[in-house]
């Protein structure tokens, strides 16, 4: 199956030409599953509360959960995108997955980075594994997790050890150190990682962040199999074999799951 990633440049807050801005690149992706940045159509930084608030919809119901399931049904994708999630008084940053079927699913992000955590409340749900299946209906495990949920291995090693082949990241990356750590989760975890980046700065009108794009597939056995650069647009695509996350072995000796020492990984 085919795995792409499409690196973007929104603006903050607006979404209608955000959601514009990407559709050309993910109705060509040509892709079974494609992976779009964190908050890819509102943008990052937000001002206030008040302005993510303005910006959250409802999942699903809003219009870009709308557009992904218009995206989906076209091509036949899996699509995996981050968006701010209003339910009720609370905003979340989450994930959904849509396939031509409509939405799938939502994951709402748990490790909440710097100034999220004035605006989102963090996930309680915990990490979810969906299967779903490719365009020629071949079934595979997908897991999500969101940005800085990287910095946190435990965030992965759950998604794995619940039987993910893939693990769709979307991301909006400021640290430059998640584009060298992601071969090691996917190693360590013996699945298939695409993380989905975003380039540009974004102020929130008294502080600047840039994204460190970078966007990248990775293999279990530590590949890059396709990256993007630092900067600039781009949609990276690689052929993967779920099958090969499937193997927790190493060698005759060693495996990544049952060699775990859960008995003594506490205080
Ligand atoms: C991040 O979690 N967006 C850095």
């Amino acid at each position: 199956m085919t795995v792409a990633c499409v690196q973007t440049s929104p603006t903050l807050g607006a979404v209608d030409a955000n959601l514009d801005a990407v559709e050309t690149a993910v109705l060509g992706a040509d892709a079974d599953l494609i992976v779009l940045p964190e908050l890819f159509a509102s943008g990052y930084f937000f001002e206030s509360t008040e302005q993510a608030a303005a910006l959250a919809e409802e999942v699903p119901g809003g219009p870009t959960v709308a557009r992904l399931e218009a995206w989906a049904a076209a091509t036949g994708a899996t699509i995996v995108a981050g968006l701010p999630e209003r339910d009720g008084d609370a905003l979340y940053n989450s994930a959904v997955i849509a396939n031509s079927n409509g939405w799938v699913g939502t994951y709402r992000k748990t490790h909440l980075y710097y100034e999220e955590t004035l605006h989102f409340r963090p996930g309680e749900g915990g990490f979810r594994v969906w299967t779903v299946t490719d365009r020629n209906r071949r079934s595979y495990r997908l897991g999500v997790m969101v940005c800085f949920d990287w910095f946190f291995p435990e965030s992965a090693r759950t998604l794995a050890l619940g039987g993910a082949d893939v693990i769709a990241h979307p991301s909006n990356l400021v640290l430059p150190h998640c584009p060298a750590a992601m071969p090691i989760r996917a190693l360590e975890n013996g699945v298939f990682t695409a993380t989905a980046n975003r380039v540009g700065t974004e102020t929130n009108g008294r502080e600047s962040l840039t994204f460190v794009g970078q966007s990248r597939i990775c293999s279990p056995r530590a590949e890059v199999l396709a990256t993007a650069p630092v900067e600039g647009e781009a949609v990276i695509r690689a052929e993967i074999d779920p099958c090969e996350a499937r193997t927790t072995a190493l060698n005759p000796y060693n495996d990544r799951v049952t060699d775990r020492r859960p008995d003594l990984y506490h205080r």
